[in-house]
C-alpha cells in the first residue's frame, strides 16, 4: 500500500496509556505509558520477548482484562474520537467483533467445542448485522473462502476439533473479519502452526489488509514475520516501548541493544551446524523486580552507571527513528568499531 494512503487517517492512538494490575497487594505496572498511532490500512507489529506486556496492552484496547483482575488504567485509547478507557461496556461490546476485531493466540481454546462452524460464524455476523439466517450462511460460507478454505460448506458443517490447526486458525479469522472491522489485532496467530500454514496465514493477513484496506495490529515475538507483513515496528520490553520506525530501518539500523539483540536471534540458513543460535542473556525480569533506571539495563552488554540509575527518555534519534536508551549513539559507534 503507497504510504500516503497509510498516512491519511488515523484509526486508534494509545496516549501515554498505563496498565497495573494489583499483584500481591501492589500495584504494577504491566502497560508502561505507551504511545502509539495505527492509520488506516497501516499494519503495526509490537514485538517483544514472552511477559513485555504485549498481550495486555491489545486487550485493554477492548477491555478484555477487566474481570477477574484488579485492573487500572491510565491515558487515552482513542477510536474514532472516543476514549474507550472512558465507555461503557455496552458501547465496547458494538465495536468488539464489529469495528475492532482480535484473533488470539490459541484458537481452539478461543472456538466453542460444541457448536459447529456454521453456529458460531452465522452468530457473530447476525450480532452485529440486521441479516436473515440464509443470508449469515452465505456471507459465513464467502468468508471462509477467502480465508483459503478449500470446502467452506463442508467446512461449516464441522465442529472445531474436526478441523487441523492451520483450518481452526483460518476460521477464527473468518469469524474476526465477518463484520469487516476497520481494525485487526491478531496475538500471535501463527505461534502454534507450522511453517508452511504460517507463511499462508501471513499472506492471508497481507491480502486482506490491501484488498479491505484494515489496518492491523500484529504482534508476536517472531521478527521474521514482522519483517515480512508490518509497515511499522514497535519493540515492547517490561510494559515499555523502547524502539519504534519503520520496518526497513529498524532492521538496517537498530539503534537499542535490545532490538539487535532481538533480530541477532533470527535463525539464518547460513548459520553453521554445531553453532549455538544467540541469544540475549538472561531472561525478562518479574514485574516486581524492574530495575530503577533503564528496564534492560541487567541484560545489557553496553549498560554503563547512568543506565542503572534513571530511565532514559524516548527521542527521535534520526528522522522517524525512534529510541529509549542513554547510549545509542555509542552502541552505534560501537558497532562500526
Ligand atoms: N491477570 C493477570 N494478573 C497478574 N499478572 C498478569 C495477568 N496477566 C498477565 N500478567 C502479567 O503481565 C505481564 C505481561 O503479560 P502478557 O501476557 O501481556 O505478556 P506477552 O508479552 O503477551 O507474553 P507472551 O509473548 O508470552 O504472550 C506478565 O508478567 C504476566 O505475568
Ligand atoms: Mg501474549
Amino acid at each position: 500500500m503507497a504510504k500516503q494512503e497509510v498516512e491519511a487517517k488515523e484509526i486508534l492512538e494509545f496516549k501515554r496509556l498505563k496498565v497495573k494490575f494489583a499483584i500481591h497487594k501492589q500495584w504494577l505496572p504491566v502497560v508502561d505509558e505507551v504511545d502509539l498511532k495505527i492509520h488506516a490500512g497501516e499494519i503495526i507489529g509490537i514485538v517483544g520477548e514472552s511477559g513485555s506486556g504485549k498481550s495486555v496492552m491489545a486487550q485493554s484496547v477492548l477491555r478484555l482484562r477487566d474481570h477477574g483482575t484488579a485492573v487500572s488504567y491510565e491515558g487515552k485509547i482513542l477510536f474514532e474520537g472516543n476514549d474507550l478507557l472512558q465507555s461503557s461496556l455496552s458501547q465496547i461490546r458494538d465495536i468488539r467483533g464489529n469495528k475492532i476485531s482480535i484473533i488470539f493466540q490459541d484458537s481452539l481454546n478461543s472456538l466453542s467445542p460444541v457448536h459447529t462452524v456454521e453456529k458460531q460464524l452465522s452468530e457473530v455476523i447476525t450480532l452485529h448485522k440486521q441479516v436473515s439466517k440464509s443470508e449469515a450462511k452465505k456471507q459465513s460460507m464467502e468468508m471462509l473462502h477467502l480465508t483459503g478454505i478449500p470446502d467452506p460448506s463442508g467446512c461449516l458443517k464441522k465442529y472445531p476439533f474436526e478441523l487441523s490447526g492451520g483450518m481452526q486458525q483460518r476460521v477464527m479469522i473468518a469469524m474476526a473479519l465477518a463484520c469487516e472491522p476497520k481494525l485487526l489485532i491478531a496475538d500471535e496467530p501463527t505461534t502454534a502452526l507450522d511453517v508452511t500454514i504460517q507463511e499462508q496465514i501471513l499472506r492471508l493477513i497481507k491480502n486482506l489488509n490491501e484488498t479491505m484496506g484494515m489496518s492491523v495490529l500484529f504482534i508476536t515475538h517472531d521478527m521474521g514475520a514482522v519483517s515480512k507483513l508490518c509497515h511499522r515496528i514497535k519493540v515492547m520490553y517490561l510494559g515499555q516501548i523502547v524502539e519504534d520506525a519503520e520496518t526497513e530501518k529498524l532492521f538496517e539500523t537498530p539503534l537499542h541493544p535490545y532490538t539487535e539483540g532481538l533480530i541477532g536471534c533470527i535463525p539464518h540458513l547460513e548459520t553453521e551446524r554445531g553453532n549455538p543460535l544467540p541469544t540475549i542473556p538472561g531472561t525478562v525480569p518479574a514485574l516486581s523486580e524492574i530495575p530503577k533506571g533503564c528496564h534492560f539495563c541487567t541484560r545489557c552488554t553496553y549498560a554503563e552507571e547512568c543506565c542503572f540509575q534513571e530511565q532514559p527518555p524516548m527521542i527521535e534519534a534520526k528522522q522517524d527513528h525512534f529510541v529509549k536508551c542513554w547510549r545509542y549513539d555509542k552502541f552505534a559507534d560501537l558497532k562500526e568499531d
